[in-house]
């Protein structure tokens, strides 16, 4: 082997090293492969009478009250979704988090152990000054290590 053969062999060699030591990484990083257009946007059932499977298992599904009075708490429960989504090491519900409007009400963080189940409750509370219209519109957001970002929604009269 001349030397300009040897040199040809050896690049060759510590680029194709370097490229499986790169997937490797990324490979422990992300054992499971993910969609990654469902993290550039925020995910919503886009039926939410005939919610796709993704969608029954993603969208945070609120159960709240129809009608409330202004001042006085009560509680609203975020699963996650209809279906309850899987909690485990490689798939996990990362937060459930709680808006009365645009106002952020509160969050729930989960650990990738698969203690808990995605499903939070919270008790709220609307002010008379906070429902102008007699209406609040509740929004939950949760995200998922895999499939990414959801949100869903609530309204709710306040007299
Ligand atoms: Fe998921």
């Amino acid at each position: 082997m001349d030397r300009r053969s040897f040199l040809k062999h050896a690049a060759l060699g510590a680029a194709a090293v370097g490229i499986a030591r790169t997937a490797t990484a990324a490979e422990m990083y992300f054992p499971v492969k993910a969609d990654q257009s469902l993290f550039a946007t925020i995910n919503r059932a886009k039926d939410p009478a005939k919610r796709n499977p993704l969608e029954q298992k993603h969208a945070p599904v609120i159960k709240a009250p129809a009608s409330v009075k202004a001042g006085e708490p009560f509680i609203v429960e975020v699963t996650v979704g209809e279906v309850v989504h899987p909690m485990g090491p490689t798939h996990w519900i990362q937060f459930v988090e709680l808006n009365v409007g645009n106002e952020p009400a509160g969050k729930a963080d989960f650990q990738p152990r698969g203690f808990l189940n995605p499903k939070v409750t919270f008790t709220v509370v609307i002010p008379k000054e906070a429902a102008p219209a007699g209406k609040v519109t509740l929004v939950a957001h949760q995200r998922c290590n895999l499939h990414g970002y959801w949100e869903g929604s609530a309204d709710v009269t306040v007299i």
